[in-house]
């Protein structure tokens, strides 16, 4: 119904409007209910405990879908295991001029640059405290605000970190996006390590500490994901979320003259598949197994989700396939694991 009844009129809109509408549809009194009798997988096969979390199926929403934690309880009756509120900053920001995200039709992908809009951390605090569903697990994307400079970044972090550390389950640090200046610099070795430590420090004081990741880009070379790892392995994090959206624009459809027309931007969705599952590859196989990979990138299929696994993830979360596909694509995915005998 959603490819062809849905969709379609969905994608007459702008895509931001599109998100308005879906977020205005699942409001609607008994929604959600229904949508959760259909999508509802309750399931021990489905079942994975990691970190010390226990997740009802590995599919999950991912960053950015549900920036301010306005819909997280109605959107997960589309089956998901796990929904991943933000990328909050400790204030509220507009993010950049409109339009700042773009379908690429031909290529089953989009190009944002969002910028982080969002209504701050106290806003979402305010929100989470209405949680209804306590079986889904929540996980908090934290960022910086565009005008904190680097040097102040760990501030930023560390304001998020505390302001949420009551509401969610588990926290991911995102240094990943493309569409805040500079803060992709804050994957390098040095800035990456002290922000880390600092917050396992504050986590540390916690009487009971909540798993803590990073958000990397696809974009890293080797010698980065190497520095990672070793990162990771010095601060004792739990683990990555591989990837964020890229800022490649190779082997795609779509005309060159209609990309220039949408401009900069992080780009998602099936032209990422290959390479967001390389980097999980890697960091697995590099790592020998030694953390938690979140596979995040192009996931448009069961294929695509049981390759991310094959590949050493342990959950999966979707963006752009579920603006694709819909929410059957949860389905393909559950479907897929329950009858896949290794699960
Ligand atoms: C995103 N993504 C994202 N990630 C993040 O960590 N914080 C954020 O605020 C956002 N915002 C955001 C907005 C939009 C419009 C899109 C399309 C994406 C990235 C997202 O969580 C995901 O990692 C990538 O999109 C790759 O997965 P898909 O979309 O290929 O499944």
């Amino acid at each position: 119904m959603y490819k062809f009844l849905i969709k379609p009129v969905l994608f007459l809109f702008p895509p931001e409007t599109s998100h308005h509408i879906v977020v205005f549809f699942l409001k609607i009194p008994g929604v959600s209910f229904l949508l959760g009798l259909f999508y509802n997988y309750q399931n021990l096969k489905l079942e994975r405990k990691i970190f010390g979390l226990t997740f009802l199926n590995p599919v999950g929403l991912a960053a950015g879908f549900d920036k301010d934690a306005i819909f997280f309880d109605e959107i997960a009756s589309c089956g998901f295991g796990f929904i991943e509120v933000g990328t909050v900053t400790p204030k509220a920001q507009p993010g950049n001029d409109k339009p700042r995200l773009f379908r690429l039709t031909e290529d089953e992908a989009l190009i944002n640059r969002m910028g982080f809009n969002n209504e701050g951390a106290e806003a979402m605090v305010e929100r989470l405290k209405q949680r209804k569903n306590f079986k889904i697990v929540i996980g908090g994307n934290i960022g910086k605000n565009k005008t904190t400079p680097n040097e102040n970044a760990i501030s930023d972090y560390e304001y998020c970190f505390e302001k949420l550390f009551d509401y969610v389950d588990y926290f991911v640090v995102n240094v990943s996006s493309p569409n805040t200046p500079h803060l992709r610099e804050l994957q390098e070795k040095e800035p990456l390590k002290k922000l880390l430590t600092r917050l396992m420090k504050l986590n540390s004081q916690k009487k009971n500490s909540k798993p803590l990741l990073l958000k990397i880009a696809p974009d890293l070379y080797n010698e980065q994901l190497d520095d990672i790892i070793e990162i990771i392995r010095e601060t004792k994090i739990d683990g990555v979320v591989a990837t964020n959206t890229t800022i490649s624009r190779e082997n795609l459809r779509t005309p060159n003259s209609k990309l220039q027309t949408f401009g900069s931007g992080g780009l998602s969705g099936k032209p990422l598949t290959k390479r967001s599952t390389e980097v999980i590859k890697y960091l697995s196989e590099k790592s020998n197994r030694g953390f938690v990979i979140i596979a995040s990138g192009g996931i448009h299929s069961a294929e695509d989700a049981i390759g991310k696994l094959n590949a050493g993830a342990s959950l999966v979360q979707l963006y752009t396939g579920f603006i694709y596909e819909g929410a059957n694509l949860v389905n393909q995915i559950v479907r897929r694991l329950m009858s896949d005998d290794r699960c």
